[in-house]
């Protein structure tokens, strides 16, 4: 029998429980399927889908609005018992069998979508097999290294400030580990590296190719999340390189709307909440700013994660009524996470925080934990113990 073990690198998981993940993904199905059906668009792509946001915009829009997903995503199966892959393989797995049960299309593309020929794969199967035109196209990619599919250089994004050095308090989940470490102020080329791998090019590539090729139906929204923070992480995130990074997104999201007038769509970014992902937990400092965050949601009642987040911005604000959007025109669900009490409460708290505390009640360590630990299929809610097999995890087919 397989062991399945957590296994943690700073804060990276190396480790993964396939079973745990799919019972994470139905367990996600489950809160969309309690929430009843919302109307919603039928044909969607969603570029990086396999975890977290994207993963929960496909369960969302599958299960709460009965549409049929590509899911395209850059993930690894499995080569042995050492090595099991990554999460984001089982997720794309549960998900097509849990979909494809409900007689939903669940096609996913397991390559690498910053490249000409994925674009092209996707296209060629949309004309072929998708069987419509695509009303919804979501743009959830989080990486960190970006290959120009014209020049064949390779670019990788740095999380930094910019101009002066950041010192602050970080935490190591691996040793559970509550530490001061020094970011340093970027360069103009790391600058520039990350608005190429974390902007918004390749969505722009992706609108262009789609629209070139005649698939997108009359009408067509797209959306792309971003995250615009608050005074407390300000100089890491939204006055840093990956602030950069989405304003470019901003601005991409202009070119794509110009692009797409005269078929009536729409680029739509979306401000979304902070919350425990793959891509979030490597964030200098974000750790912190998250355990005072979610301790104050938590009380009030309004902590959401991806699944709930998501849903709520589908079905009650895209294609419900109660749309926030800013004067810019983006899309703000996060103001929750903004609400003024919230954000000096966890001012508060956060000061408090020290090495002795802050894996204690008064904090919500626990919260990030069980999270994290839930993205590799550990500490999953309903998770029985069950036998599988190296062979039979091989034999799965995403
Ligand atoms: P994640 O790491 O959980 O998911 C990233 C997805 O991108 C995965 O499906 C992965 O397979 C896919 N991917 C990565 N490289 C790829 C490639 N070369 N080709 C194809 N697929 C690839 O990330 P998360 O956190 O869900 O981020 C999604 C978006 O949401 C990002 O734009 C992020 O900035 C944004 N966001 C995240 C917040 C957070 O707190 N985590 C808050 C607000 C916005």
């Amino acid at each position: 029998m397989l062991q399945f073990k957590q296994n943690i690198r700073g804060n990276v998981a190396l480790g993964v429980n396939p079973l745990g993940c799919k019972q994470e993904v139905l367990n996600q199905i489950e809160y969309v399927k309690k929430k009843g059906t919302y109307p919603g668009p039928k044909k969607v792509l969603i570029i990086g889908a396999s975890s977290s946001y994207g993963l929960a915009t496909r369960i969302s829009l599958a299960f709460g609005a009965g549409a049929d997903t590509i899911g395209v995503s850059f993930e690894k199966g499995p080569k042995n018992e050492r090595n099991l892959g990554t999460a984001g393989w089982y997720n794309n797995i549960a998900f097509r069998e849990a979909a494809e049960k409900e007689g939903l299309v669940a096609k996913n593309f397991v390559q690498d979508a910053f490249s000409h020929e994925s674009k092209q794969e996707v296209i060629d199967y949309i004309k072929s097999e998708f069987g419509g035109k695509i009303d919804l196209v979501v743009y959830s990619l989080a990486s960190g290294r970006r290959t120009d599919p014209d020049t064949g250089e390779t670019y990788i994004s740095s999380i930094k400030a910019l101009g002066e050095p950041v010192v602050g308090p970080n935490i190591n989940m691996q040793n559970q580990d509550f530490y001061t470490e020094t970011l340093e102020p970027a360069t103009e080329q790391e600058i520039a590296d990350t608005v190429k791998v974390m902007g918004g090019e390749d969505w722009q590539l992706w609108m262009e190719a789609l629209k070139e090729a005649d698939v997108l139906a009359d009408g067509v929204l797209t959306t792309n999340y971003s995250y615009l923070g608050t005074e407390l992480n300000h100089a890491y995130y939204g006055g840093g390189t990956l602030g950069r990074a989405k304003a470019d997104c901003d601005e991409k999201a202009n070119n794509i709307n110009a692009l797409l007038a005269d078929i009536n769509g729409k680029a739509q970014i979306v401000v979304a909440t902070a919350v425990t992902t793959k891509a979030s937990s490597v964030i200098p400092f974000f750790p912190v700013y998250c355990i005072g965050l979610y301790k104050v949601m938590a009380e009030k009642g309004t902590h959401e994660t991806p699944i709930m987040h998501i849903d709520r911005i589908y079905r009650e604000m895209i294609y419900g009524d109660k749309a926030e959007y800013d004067e810019v025109g983006r899309l703000r669900p996060d103001s929750w996470e903004l609400d003024s009490d919230t954000q000096a409460k966890t001012k508060a708290l956060i000061q408090k925080l020290n090495e002795e505390n802050f894996n204690s009640e008064i904090a919500a360590y626990d919260i990030l934990y069980k999270e994290f630990s839930i993205l590799s299929g550990f500490m999953v809610d309903g998770y029985v113990e069950q036998e599988v097999t190296i062979e039979e995890l091989k034999a799965l087919k995403y």
